[in-house]
């Protein structure tokens, strides 16, 4: 490698380490399960054991995580959101989980987890309240912290309900110390730019970046397509902001995956698969894993998808073409390739069709051929001209999802490296 390239890249090194998050963790964006979009926050265990925010419903979750498939593509966080705490700290101002509902306490549930290789996630809230009423963490970081830290928890969602939002660029930096001072190794979600965008204030990215390893900007999914639209578009017209604060270490954080529940389709749970993985957003799934259907399960467990999410250069795609109906997608990838995404956000009649060439997406053409492969069909596409055109045919609120790697050529022969696969 050429002296000053390496150079180049050792300073691209020096200064993702000092904007970062340092706690080594999410390097790639967290993967996992979360009880919230479509548990809420059910407590009444009388009635509904199954599906009460309580042990049973985590142990089912970490059990199908573990034997389903999830855990071998890279699902590994299973998350408790709001409501699982008791009203009432203890003597020591220490929270304690709701006892009828969590007989054995949280620490047995990450010792299963654990047990299981897994995860395990829990809730907080940076203000007085949780978002449902239970005890926020304000003026407790260090002691909640710690009892997180104690009980084994891998990582935090801190939300910010009940707070003051001109506060939070002081306040959530000291839970980011708290969790340090414990020493052990947490993921810290924060809802932080979400609610000072709310309350009209501009988000402070460099800062967020620098005490968070994920990050929420927009309102919570709902289980419905207008709303992963909503995300969708509020992505779309933010992504210069977006794109610029995100990387290894720290994401963005368009919210669960509903993939599996009631409101989408299978095309739009397509599209929502790979829109997240576009973005290079944690992939957190909420839906009921002991019931869904074949569909929802091959859509999430879509190694393909998953490894353009999953990219070690941790780069937010953009959206590069606009045409009538169809927003196109690219981000480029460690490797070389590029991945693209065609999003026919039209909802009339049949499928549309769009044609462009690898040059508009923004490819580079010292490359002149590129092998295009489709994510969803697991199929290869063909080789294509860099200049010459791509048509393909997309369902309505629906996707197609290509890589697109560098063809070799030289004197002797043509390689396609998917023939090396
Ligand atoms: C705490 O912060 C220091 C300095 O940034 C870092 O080296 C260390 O790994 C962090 N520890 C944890 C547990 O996050
Ligand atoms: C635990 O949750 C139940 C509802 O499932 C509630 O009735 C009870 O008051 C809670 N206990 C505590 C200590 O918060
Ligand atoms: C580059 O990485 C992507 C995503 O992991 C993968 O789909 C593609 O096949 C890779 N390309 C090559 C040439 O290895
Ligand atoms: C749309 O594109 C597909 C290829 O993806 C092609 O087979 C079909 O003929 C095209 N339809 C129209 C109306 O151009």
């Amino acid at each position: 490698m050429k002296a000053w390239l390496l150079y180049l890249f050792m300073m691209l090194y020096f200064v993702k380490i000092s904007t970062t998050l340092d706690n080594g963790l999410s390097r790639t964006p967290p993967m996992g399960w979360i009880d919230w979009e479509r548990f809420r926050c059910n407590v009444d265990c009388n009635n509904d054991p199954n599906n009460c925010i309580g042990e049973k419903l985590f142990r089912d979750m970490i059990d199908r995580i573990a034997a389903d498939g999830y855990k071998d593509v890279g699902y590994e966080y299973v998350n408790l959101d709001d409501c699982w705490m008791s009203h009432e700290r203890d003597e020591n101002n220490r929270l304690t989980a709701n006892s009828t509902r969590f007989p054995n306490g949280i620490k047995s549930l990450a010792d299963y987890a654990h047990s299981k290789g897994l995860k395990l996630g829990i809730y907080e809230d940076y203000g007085l309240l949780t978002c449902a009423g239970y005890p926020g963490s304000l003026n407790y970081m260090d002691i909640d912290a710690q009892t997180f830290a104690d009980w084994g928890i891998d990582y935090l969602k801190f939300d910010g309900c009940y707070s003051l939002p001109w506060t939070m660029n002081k306040g959530y930096p000291e839970m980011t110390r708290a969790l340090n001072k414990t020493g052990r190794p947490i993921v810290f979600s924060c809802e932080w730019p979400f609610h000072q965008q709310k309350a009209s204030i501009k988000p402070n990215y460099k800062l967020i970046r620098k005490n968070c390893n994920s990050w929420r900007n927009f309102k919570d999914v709902q289980d419905s397509w207008d709303s992963v639209m909503k995300i969708i578009d509020f992505y779309t017209k933010e992504q210069d902001t977006l794109i610029a604060a995100a990387g290894p270490g720290g994401w963005n954080d368009p919210d669960m995956l509903i993939i599996g529940d009631f409101g989408l389709s299978y095309d739009q749970s397509k599209s929502q698969m790979a829109m997240w993985s576009i973005f290079a957003a944690p992939l957190m799934m909420s839906t009921d894993l002991r019931t869904i259907s074949d569909e929802a399960k091959e859509i999430l467990l879509n190694k393909e998808v998953i490894a353009v999410d999953q990219d070690a250069l941790g780069k937010m795609g953009r959206r590069v073409i606009s045409r009538g109906s169809v927003d196109v997608w690219s981000r480029p990838l460690v490797n070389g390739s590029y991945a693209v995404v065609f999003f026919n956000k039209g909802s009339d009649g049949g499928p549309s069709n769009v044609t462009v060439t690898l040059e508009e997406i923004g490819f580079t053409t010292t490359v002149q051929k590129y092998a295009l492969r489709d994510l969803f069909l697991h199929r290869f596409l063909g080789n294509y001209d860099v200049r010459g055109t791509f048509e393909t045919s997309i369902n309505p609120t629906g996707v197609v999802m290509v890589t697109a790697s560098p063809v070799k050529i030289n004197k002797y022969r043509t390689t396609n490296f998917w023939f090396h696969c």
